[in-house]
Protein backbone atom coordinates (compact mmCIF):
# COMPACT_ATOMS: atom_id res chain seq x y z
CA UNK A 1 0.00 0.00 0.00
CA UNK A 2 1.02 3.59 -0.33
CA UNK A 3 -0.27 5.94 2.26
CA UNK A 4 0.00 9.85 1.73
CA UNK A 5 -0.12 12.35 4.93
CA UNK A 6 -1.38 15.52 3.42
CA UNK A 7 -1.99 18.48 4.97
CA UNK A 8 -4.99 21.08 4.31
CA UNK A 9 -7.32 18.38 2.79
CA UNK A 10 -11.09 19.94 3.17
CA UNK A 11 -10.87 21.96 0.07
CA UNK A 12 -8.80 23.34 -2.73
CA UNK A 13 -5.47 22.11 -3.72
CA UNK A 14 -5.17 19.16 -1.13
CA UNK A 15 -8.88 18.31 -1.26
CA UNK A 16 -8.26 17.99 -5.20
CA UNK A 17 -4.95 16.00 -4.32
CA UNK A 18 -6.62 13.89 -2.03
CA UNK A 19 -9.36 12.50 -4.16
CA UNK A 20 -7.16 11.72 -7.16
CA UNK A 21 -5.03 9.87 -4.61
CA UNK A 22 -8.39 8.23 -3.52
CA UNK A 23 -9.46 6.88 -7.14
CA UNK A 24 -6.52 4.39 -6.81
CA UNK A 25 -7.21 1.37 -4.24
CA UNK A 26 -3.33 1.02 -3.25
CA UNK A 27 -3.14 4.19 -1.78
CA UNK A 28 -4.88 5.49 1.54
CA UNK A 29 -4.86 8.99 2.34
CA UNK A 30 -4.15 10.69 5.94
CA UNK A 31 -5.53 14.37 6.09
CA UNK A 32 -4.61 16.84 8.50
CA UNK A 33 -7.06 20.20 8.77
CA UNK A 34 -9.70 21.49 10.72
CA UNK A 35 -12.55 20.18 8.49
CA UNK A 36 -13.41 16.66 7.47
CA UNK A 37 -15.18 16.92 3.99
CA UNK A 38 -13.86 13.84 2.48
CA UNK A 39 -15.56 10.40 2.63
CA UNK A 40 -13.82 7.40 1.40
CA UNK A 41 -13.27 4.12 2.43
CA UNK A 42 -9.23 4.27 2.33
CA UNK A 43 -9.41 8.48 3.98
CA UNK A 44 -8.35 9.19 7.51
CA UNK A 45 -9.09 11.78 8.81
CA UNK A 46 -7.03 14.42 11.75
CA UNK A 47 -8.58 16.94 13.00
CA UNK A 48 -5.93 19.51 13.72
CA UNK A 49 -5.48 23.03 13.65
CA UNK A 50 -1.59 23.06 12.86
CA UNK A 51 -1.15 27.00 14.33
CA UNK A 52 -1.77 25.24 17.91
CA UNK A 53 1.40 24.42 18.65
CA UNK A 54 0.85 21.96 21.18
CA UNK A 55 -1.03 20.16 19.36
CA UNK A 56 1.05 20.01 16.41
CA UNK A 57 4.40 18.57 18.65
CA UNK A 58 2.66 15.78 19.88
CA UNK A 59 1.52 14.71 16.08
CA UNK A 60 3.03 11.10 15.72
CA UNK A 61 3.00 9.34 12.16
CA UNK A 62 1.99 5.72 12.58
CA UNK A 63 4.26 2.79 11.64
CA UNK A 64 3.03 0.97 8.15
CA UNK A 65 4.59 -2.39 7.82
CA UNK A 66 3.07 -2.99 4.18
CA UNK A 67 4.27 0.38 2.63
CA UNK A 68 5.63 0.75 -1.00
CA UNK A 69 5.48 4.14 -0.84
CA UNK A 70 5.18 7.14 2.21
CA UNK A 71 4.70 10.72 1.72
CA UNK A 72 4.03 14.28 3.38
CA UNK A 73 2.56 16.65 1.22
CA UNK A 74 2.74 19.71 3.10
CA UNK A 75 -0.25 21.64 1.67
CA UNK A 76 -2.30 23.57 4.08
CA UNK A 77 -1.36 27.10 3.90
CA UNK A 78 -2.97 30.87 4.17
CA UNK A 79 -2.06 34.29 3.05
CA UNK A 80 -3.33 36.03 6.43
CA UNK A 81 -4.67 39.63 6.18
CA UNK A 82 -2.72 41.84 3.30
CA UNK A 83 -1.54 44.57 5.15
CA UNK A 84 1.63 46.58 5.15
CA UNK A 85 3.91 45.92 7.79
CA UNK A 86 3.19 48.14 10.75
CA UNK A 87 -0.59 47.46 9.80
CA UNK A 88 -0.72 43.59 10.21
CA UNK A 89 -1.79 42.34 13.87
CA UNK A 90 1.27 39.76 15.75
CA UNK A 91 -0.97 37.19 16.51
CA UNK A 92 -1.81 37.10 13.03
CA UNK A 93 1.73 37.36 12.44
CA UNK A 94 2.47 34.56 14.68
CA UNK A 95 -0.52 32.18 13.23
CA UNK A 96 0.54 32.78 9.70
CA UNK A 97 4.12 31.89 10.07
CA UNK A 98 2.90 28.91 12.53
CA UNK A 99 0.89 27.17 9.53
CA UNK A 100 2.61 28.38 6.81
CA UNK A 101 6.38 27.36 8.05
CA UNK A 102 6.45 26.05 11.56
CA UNK A 103 4.31 23.39 10.92
CA UNK A 104 5.67 22.22 7.71
CA UNK A 105 9.23 22.22 9.78
CA UNK A 106 7.40 20.07 12.57
CA UNK A 107 6.01 17.62 9.90
CA UNK A 108 9.51 17.25 8.27
CA UNK A 109 11.22 16.47 11.45
CA UNK A 110 8.75 13.81 13.03
CA UNK A 111 8.69 12.29 9.22
CA UNK A 112 11.87 11.37 9.04
CA UNK A 113 12.74 10.67 12.77
CA UNK A 114 9.47 8.10 12.57
CA UNK A 115 10.14 6.36 8.82
CA UNK A 116 14.28 6.56 8.91
CA UNK A 117 14.51 2.74 9.06
CA UNK A 118 11.80 2.34 7.52
CA UNK A 119 12.26 0.36 3.83
CA UNK A 120 9.79 2.29 1.55
CA UNK A 121 9.68 5.26 -1.02
CA UNK A 122 9.86 8.05 1.30
CA UNK A 123 8.44 11.66 -0.17
CA UNK A 124 8.38 15.08 1.51
CA UNK A 125 6.34 17.89 -1.12
CA UNK A 126 6.34 21.25 -0.51
CA UNK A 127 3.24 23.22 -1.93
CA UNK A 128 5.63 26.84 -2.07
CA UNK A 129 4.40 29.91 -3.99
CA UNK A 130 6.29 32.27 -6.57
CA UNK A 131 5.77 34.33 -3.68
CA UNK A 132 8.90 32.92 -1.56
CA UNK A 133 11.04 33.66 -4.59
CA UNK A 134 9.48 37.61 -5.28
CA UNK A 135 8.36 40.19 -2.84
CA UNK A 136 4.65 41.10 -3.18
CA UNK A 137 3.50 44.14 -1.12
CA UNK A 138 1.28 43.15 1.49
CA UNK A 139 2.01 39.51 2.23
CA UNK A 140 5.16 39.61 3.81
CA UNK A 141 4.67 37.30 6.17
CA UNK A 142 3.26 34.70 3.39
CA UNK A 143 6.49 35.32 1.14
CA UNK A 144 9.28 35.50 3.83
CA UNK A 145 7.82 31.75 5.13
CA UNK A 146 6.97 30.32 1.65
CA UNK A 147 11.18 31.17 1.49
CA UNK A 148 11.82 29.74 4.38
CA UNK A 149 9.82 26.50 3.12
CA UNK A 150 11.71 26.77 0.23
CA UNK A 151 15.22 27.02 2.09
CA UNK A 152 14.39 23.96 4.76
CA UNK A 153 13.45 22.00 1.53
CA UNK A 154 16.95 22.34 0.07
CA UNK A 155 18.90 22.05 3.46
CA UNK A 156 17.04 18.76 4.01
CA UNK A 157 17.67 17.67 0.93
CA UNK A 158 21.50 18.52 1.45
CA UNK A 159 20.98 16.73 4.84
CA UNK A 160 19.92 13.57 3.04
CA UNK A 161 23.02 13.43 0.41
CA UNK A 162 25.64 13.99 2.88
CA UNK A 163 23.83 11.22 5.20
CA UNK A 164 24.47 9.18 1.48
CA UNK A 165 27.66 10.26 1.31
CA UNK A 166 28.34 8.45 5.07
CA UNK A 167 25.56 5.71 5.36
CA UNK A 168 24.99 4.47 8.98
CA UNK A 169 23.59 1.38 7.94
CA UNK A 170 23.41 -0.61 4.33
CA UNK A 171 19.54 -0.52 4.41
CA UNK A 172 19.23 3.25 4.56
CA UNK A 173 17.41 4.47 1.64
CA UNK A 174 17.02 8.04 2.78
CA UNK A 175 14.19 10.66 1.80
CA UNK A 176 13.77 13.04 -1.18
CA UNK A 177 12.22 16.11 -0.66
CA UNK A 178 10.50 18.61 -3.32
CA UNK A 179 9.48 22.59 -2.84
CA UNK A 180 7.29 22.63 -5.97
CA UNK A 181 4.79 25.93 -6.69
CA UNK A 182 1.26 25.15 -7.89
CA UNK A 183 0.96 28.25 -10.20
CA UNK A 184 -2.01 30.53 -9.51
CA UNK A 185 -5.13 28.15 -8.41
CA UNK A 186 -8.78 29.14 -8.13
CA UNK A 187 -8.97 28.65 -4.73
CA UNK A 188 -10.79 30.20 -1.68
CA UNK A 189 -6.97 31.58 -0.93
CA UNK A 190 -7.12 33.63 -4.47
CA UNK A 191 -10.66 34.62 -3.33
CA UNK A 192 -9.26 36.16 -0.36
CA UNK A 193 -6.57 37.62 -2.08
CA UNK A 194 -9.31 39.69 -4.39
CA UNK A 195 -11.22 40.69 -1.02
CA UNK A 196 -8.15 42.77 -0.12
CA UNK A 197 -8.40 46.67 -0.02
CA UNK A 198 -6.47 48.51 -2.94
CA UNK A 199 -4.92 50.44 -0.01
CA UNK A 200 -3.44 47.15 1.26
CA UNK A 201 -2.36 46.07 -1.88
CA UNK A 202 -1.05 47.44 -5.21
CA UNK A 203 -1.62 44.55 -7.41
CA UNK A 204 -5.22 43.69 -6.70
CA UNK A 205 -6.18 44.57 -10.08
CA UNK A 206 -3.62 41.48 -11.71
CA UNK A 207 -5.41 39.12 -9.20
CA UNK A 208 -9.02 40.67 -10.29
CA UNK A 209 -7.90 40.08 -13.67
CA UNK A 210 -6.85 36.45 -13.73
CA UNK A 211 -10.03 35.60 -12.62
CA UNK A 212 -11.77 37.32 -15.27
CA UNK A 213 -9.59 36.06 -17.98
CA UNK A 214 -9.85 32.45 -16.59
CA UNK A 215 -6.26 32.94 -15.99
CA UNK A 216 -6.24 30.78 -12.74
CA UNK A 217 -5.91 27.04 -13.21
CA UNK A 218 -8.51 24.51 -11.86
CA UNK A 219 -7.10 22.90 -8.33
CA UNK A 220 -8.29 19.50 -9.89
CA UNK A 221 -5.99 19.69 -13.27
CA UNK A 222 -3.11 21.11 -10.75
CA UNK A 223 -3.09 18.23 -8.45
CA UNK A 224 -3.78 15.68 -11.79
CA UNK A 225 -0.04 17.33 -12.68
CA UNK A 226 1.44 17.28 -8.96
CA UNK A 227 0.48 13.21 -9.08
CA UNK A 228 1.56 12.73 -12.71
CA UNK A 229 4.98 14.05 -11.72
CA UNK A 230 5.39 12.49 -8.26
CA UNK A 231 4.72 9.12 -10.20
CA UNK A 232 7.84 9.84 -12.66
CA UNK A 233 9.88 11.11 -9.69
CA UNK A 234 13.21 11.24 -12.10
CA UNK A 235 11.63 13.98 -13.78
CA UNK A 236 11.81 16.45 -10.82
CA UNK A 237 14.99 17.64 -11.66
CA UNK A 238 15.41 20.09 -8.53
CA UNK A 239 14.24 20.52 -5.47
CA UNK A 240 12.76 23.76 -5.84
CA UNK A 241 10.90 24.20 -9.13
CA UNK A 242 7.06 25.24 -10.55
CA UNK A 243 4.21 22.63 -11.76
CA UNK A 244 4.33 24.99 -15.05
CA UNK A 245 7.92 24.20 -15.28
CA UNK A 246 6.70 20.52 -16.28
CA UNK A 247 4.32 21.79 -19.21
N1 LIG B 1 -4.32 29.03 -4.73
C1 LIG B 1 -3.22 29.55 -5.24
O1 LIG B 1 -3.26 30.34 -6.21
C2 LIG B 1 -1.89 29.21 -4.65
C3 LIG B 1 -0.73 29.76 -5.26
C4 LIG B 1 0.51 29.45 -4.73
C5 LIG B 1 0.60 28.61 -3.64
N2 LIG B 1 -0.52 28.09 -3.06
C6 LIG B 1 -0.35 27.21 -1.90
O2 LIG B 1 -1.13 26.05 -2.09
C7 LIG B 1 -1.52 25.52 -0.81
C8 LIG B 1 -3.02 25.24 -0.82
O3 LIG B 1 -3.69 26.47 -1.06
P1 LIG B 1 -5.21 26.56 -1.53
O4 LIG B 1 -5.24 27.63 -2.53
O5 LIG B 1 -5.73 25.19 -1.85
O6 LIG B 1 -5.87 27.13 -0.19
P2 LIG B 1 -7.34 26.98 0.44
O7 LIG B 1 -8.33 26.62 -0.60
O8 LIG B 1 -7.53 28.18 1.26
O9 LIG B 1 -7.16 25.68 1.39
C9 LIG B 1 -6.29 25.75 2.47
C10 LIG B 1 -6.27 24.42 3.22
O10 LIG B 1 -5.38 24.60 4.34
C11 LIG B 1 -6.07 24.21 5.52
N3 LIG B 1 -5.72 25.04 6.67
C12 LIG B 1 -5.79 26.38 6.75
N4 LIG B 1 -5.52 26.77 8.01
C13 LIG B 1 -5.29 25.64 8.72
C14 LIG B 1 -4.99 25.37 10.07
N5 LIG B 1 -4.88 26.37 10.97
N6 LIG B 1 -4.81 24.09 10.46
C15 LIG B 1 -4.95 23.09 9.58
N7 LIG B 1 -5.22 23.26 8.28
C16 LIG B 1 -5.41 24.53 7.87
C17 LIG B 1 -7.54 24.39 5.23
O11 LIG B 1 -8.28 23.47 6.03
P3 LIG B 1 -9.20 23.88 7.28
O12 LIG B 1 -9.68 25.28 7.06
O13 LIG B 1 -10.27 22.84 7.27
O14 LIG B 1 -8.31 23.74 8.49
C18 LIG B 1 -7.62 24.04 3.74
O15 LIG B 1 -7.86 22.66 3.59
C19 LIG B 1 -1.10 26.58 0.22
O16 LIG B 1 0.11 26.21 0.84
C20 LIG B 1 -0.88 27.83 -0.61
O17 LIG B 1 0.06 28.69 -0.04
C21 LIG B 1 -1.76 28.39 -3.55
Amino acid sequence: MNYYYITGTSRGIGKAFAEHLLENPSNIVIGISRNKTIEHANYRHFHLDLTDVTLLADFKFELHANAQKIYLINNAGALGFIKPMGQKDADTIIKNYTLNLIAPSVLINAFIECYDSTDAEKVIVNISSGAGKNPIDGWSVYCASKAGLDMVSRVVDMEQQVRAEHPLDSIHKGFKIFSIAPGVVDTEMQEGIRAAKKEDFSRLDDFIAYKVNQQLSDPKTVSEKYIKLLNNLSSIKHVLSSIKDYD
